[in-house]
């Protein structure tokens, strides 16, 4: 008999390492030091204001101190480089993060490049990316260091596994994919150029689809057994295609007719059932980003202090 595939629930863990920030927030404020974050939101774009909405609650329930600025769409470079400056030399001020996208006109590389990097919780500046490559403490990206914290505390074996990530983003693939080599896994990228991307995705033990394009990785680019870690976060608008995801699931279809518009991440669901674990969408990885970014608001309050840390 087949057994089941193993959903690796994000919320479970992210509720875990929240609880383990918590308390090193109370260890910390009680020396005096309160972990603060900065997050800065341009404009009035919806899907940014509720990521932000709940990166700011999430830090009043773990005790961190946040504040939210919120400059018009119409602000310049220099304006938000002045914003950073102050923040880099304020005290109370641990983490910035800038929230992505910004409006075009906004120099974002640039931006991104004047926050300190001992306060770029976020883990995007290229000090940190150079930190990660050496293997050097530093801030790490957030939803690639929430895939390594699902594999480790899901007790899933990554030394010697062979790991194939698909994707080469500067946020999720690049940074998964040196986190994993990190883990002693052994570690193929793959990307849009990849020829005959199924014959080596199906030498994956542990597959990380971070690609942006709903279902992309079918049911037959997938070897049966494997750990399937979906990055994926992908809005269907179009019956047909929740059809062809979900045939026959009457909860989904019900959702689309009520709310315009259903989840689907990069791995087609069809592929979990042939799976060891997967990571399920919504509630898998993404459940991880913002515990993630609260852990590295603690670790950047310890480190820029000097109070030791773990590696990680
Ligand atoms: N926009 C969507 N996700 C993210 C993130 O993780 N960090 C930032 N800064 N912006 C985002």
């Amino acid at each position: 008999m087949k057994t089941l595939p193993h959903v690796l629930d994000g919320v479970v863990i992210a509720s875990e390492i929240k609880a383990e920030v918590a308390r090193e927030v109370a260890d910390l404020t009680a020396r005096g030091i309160r972990p603060g974050l900065a997050v800065i939101l341009v404009g009035e774009v919806p899907a940014s204001q509720i990521y932000v909405r709940s990166k700011v609650k999430t830090c009043g329930e773990l005790g961190i101190f946040s504040e939210m600025i919120t400059p018009p769409e119409s602000v310049t470079t220099d304006e938000m480089l002045a914003t950073v400056a102050k923040l880099n030399a304020r005290d109370d001020i641990d983490g910035i993060l800038i929230q992505l996208p910004l409006p075009k006109h906004v120099d974002t590389k640039r931006l991104l490049e004047a926050v300190s990097p001992d306060k770029d919780v976020d883990g995007f500046h290229p000090v940190n990316a150079g930190r990660l490559q050496s293997g050097q403490p530093g801030l790490q990206p957030c939803t690639p260091a929430g895939i390594i914290e699902i594999l480790k505390r899901s007790g899933l074996p990554v030394a010697g596994q062979n790991a194939v990530v698909v994707g080469r983003s500067d946020i999720v693939g690049k940074p998964a994919a040196l986190m994993l080599l990190n883990e002693s896994a052994t570690v193929t990228v793959c990307h849009s150029k990849t020829r005959d991307l199924p014959s080596v995705t199906r030498q994956a033990d542990i597959l990380v689809a971070a690609i942006g394009r709903p279902g992309y990785v079918s049911a037959n680019m997938v070897k049966p057994g494997a750990t399937l870690i979906d990055v994926g976060i992908n809005r269907l608008t179009d019956p047909a295609d929740v059809q062809r995801f979900f045939p026959g699931d009457a909860e989904r279809a019900a959702t689309l007719a009520k709310r315009g518009s259903i989840i689907v991440g990069d791995i087609d669901p069809a592929a979990f059932d042939l799976s060891a674990a997967y990571t399920p969408v919504p509630g898998g990885v993404g459940a991880l980003t913002i515990a993630m970014l609260m852990h590295n608001t603690v670790k950047a309050a310890k480190l820029r202090r000097g109070i030791g840390t773990e590696s990680r």
